[in-house]
């Protein structure tokens, strides 16, 4: 339609997102679902007034400084946005968004999915099925039991609470280490430690809900996990580089570390192979928030934060 805004959609959406986006805008769309070289999203991205990108999308300085002056929006499918430069958008008066909120429930799920999986050996059990099960004996495959253990909860924001509601349900005692303390009302019980190393020493589970930022970057280092309790368990939703992952593996391999959910990583999806070595690990292809309903929110949130920048308002998610 004339006068329609041109986005730029960079991956393969959920039908019911792409259909929206259409039914507004004129879309250019990536039906291949291959991910875009830089230079090929500068090129696409001609003309376009907008960006609708992901987290495999590189928006360091140097690409946002190439992208052409008709872009005035960077909307992210992600309530992680450490793949923009902010600092570089706001210089050039380009309007970046992000879909919190809509996530939360679904990569809760998923941490406690990898509690489980990591605690009670699902890796082991799913290939010992398949290969050389002999029946069940009383000392196959034991693990270890949530029931009155303490989960250390790093990051207690949105999906970090929602990690803690569904693990109270699992009998776990929660703690925590938030750049703020909570109110009482959001702590609900749960014990307030005021540095991270403080949270480690009491973390016989760990789970990470911090973003990714230089302060947290390679966090869980050699010296971090030599404070965690006898037998932890490690956790990871957050982003992979906020782990040390030659200091993880070393602890898996000697059984410092007893089990570890991850479901992010250094340099995804090039994973450390060192990882596929520890049955220990019990691994995911980063499904934090992989429903058809948070999937189609997330799109929705996105067009929603498009939609508010070309009536002239302010996004609900405006970052910059
Ligand atoms: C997923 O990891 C996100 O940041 O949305």
């Amino acid at each position: 339609m004339p006068g329609q805004k041109k986005i730029l959609i960079t991956r393969k959406l959920p039908d019911a997102v792409i259909n929206r986006a259409q039914a507004s805008y004129q879309a250019t769309l990536n039906n291949n679902d291959e991910p875009y070289g830089v230079d090929q999203m500068i090129e696409l991205a001609q003309e376009k007034d907008a960006v609708l990108c992901t987290l495999t999308n590189d928006m360091s300085r140097s690409v946002i400084e190439r992208l052409p002056n008709s872009i005035c929006a960077i909307a992210t499918f992600s309530v992680g946005y450490e793949h923009i430069d902010l600092e570089a958008a706001k210089e050039r008066g380009i309007i970046v968004t992000n879909t919190p909120g809509v996530l939360t429930e679904a990569t809760a799920d998923v941490a406690l999915l990898l509690i489980l999986g990591a605690s009670r050996r699902a890796r082991e059990g799913a290939a010992m099925i398949t290969t050389d099960w002999s029946g069940w004996t009383p000392t196959q495959l034991m693990g270890l039991s949530m029931q009155a253990k303490r989960l250390g909860i790093l990051g207690m924001g949105d999906i970090g609470r929602a990690c803690a509601l569904r693990a109270r349900a699992f009998g776990m005692e929660i703690h925590y280490h938030n750049r703020t303390r909570l109110s009482p009302e959001l702590e609900e019980g749960a014990t307030y430690h005021e540095t991270p190393e403080e949270l480690l020493k009491v973390s016989d589970f760990l789970s990470l809900h911090c973003p990714l930022a230089p302060d947290t970057k390679n966090f869980l280092n050699e010296k971090r996990i030599s404070l965690l309790p006898p037998n932890p368990v490690v956790i990871n939703t957050a982003r992979g580089p906020v782990i040390d992952d030659e200091a993880l593996i070393a602890a898996l391999k000697s059984g410092r570390v007893a089990a570890a959910g991850l479901d992010v990583f250094d340099g995804e999806p090039k994973l450390n192979p060192g990882y596929l070595d520890c049955k220990n690990a019990f691994l995911l292809p980063h499904l934090g928030s992989a429903t058809i309903e948070t999937r189609n929110a997330m799109g929705f949130t996105a067009l929603d934060n498009l939609d508010a920048v070309f009536a002239g308002k302010e996004p609900p998610n405006k970052l910059v």
